[in-house]
């Protein structure tokens, strides 16, 4: 009883070369994005049977590994489509407007996403995301697929840190990996998802 899918790649798996190898990109998406659809399929099964049961002894730990699953398709599902062939450059219109006004400049912008991207400790992602309390484009360091993250929170680009996604091409060079994937930054995507995040209806009131 699936909830959840793998969705397949927008573009084949050696289109991303040479910035990301065919070879990590085959692994990245048929193994680890695999096994995080499937263990939010089958988490969800364990808290289903616990919860006819009626038997919660379990459920801290069940609600965690569903949070973590959950999170890391999530994340990879968007990550895929932020990532282009024909990517790269910067964005324009009102992305780039709302990038200068919430971080000074893009350049400040792409600073801080690389450091957070480079820096975090252990396993991550940096994040480019809509904060609709303050309405506002805000950097996350999330820890994990979904430690460190506002409530409420919209990822619009995400950078994947964890080592699967460049160790067997960069090794511990993270930051030259960070480089490459600006390279690659779909920004017709981010886009979209920009103006879809904006504007949605916020379940909270304005501030
Ligand atoms: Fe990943």
């Amino acid at each position: 009883m699936g909830q959840y899918t793998l969705p397949d790649l927008p573009y084949d798996y050696g289109a991303l070369a040479p910035a990301i190898t065919g070879e990590i990109l085959e692994l990245h998406h048929g193994k680890h994005h695999a096994a995080y659809v499937k263990g939010a399929n089958d988490t969800l099964d364990r808290i289903a049977e616990a919860r006819d049961q009626r038997e919660f002894g379990g459920l801290v730990g069940l609600e965690k590994t569903y949070a973590f699953n959950l999170s890391g398709h999530v994340l990879h599902t968007i990550f895929w489509d932020n990532l282009s062939p024909d990517g790269g450059d910067r964005p324009e219109g009102e992305l780039a407007a709302a990038i200068d006004e919430h971080f000074g400049s893009f350049d400040g912008f792409s600073a801080q996403l690389t450091s957070a991207t480079s820096t975090v400790q252990g396993s991550g992602w940096g994040v480019l995301a809509w904060e609709p309390l303050g309405e506002r484009l805000i950097v996350e360091q999330v820890y994990d697929h979904h430690g460190n993250v506002g409530a409420n929170t919209a990822p619009l680009l995400v950078f994947d840190a964890w080592e699967h996604a460049y160790y067997l091409q960069y090794r511990n060079v993270r930051p030259d990996y960070v480089q490459k994937l600006w390279s690659l930054v779909n920004w017709t995507d981010v886009t979209r998802r920009f103006d879809i995040a904006r504007a949605g209806t916020s379940i909270l009131p304005k501030t």
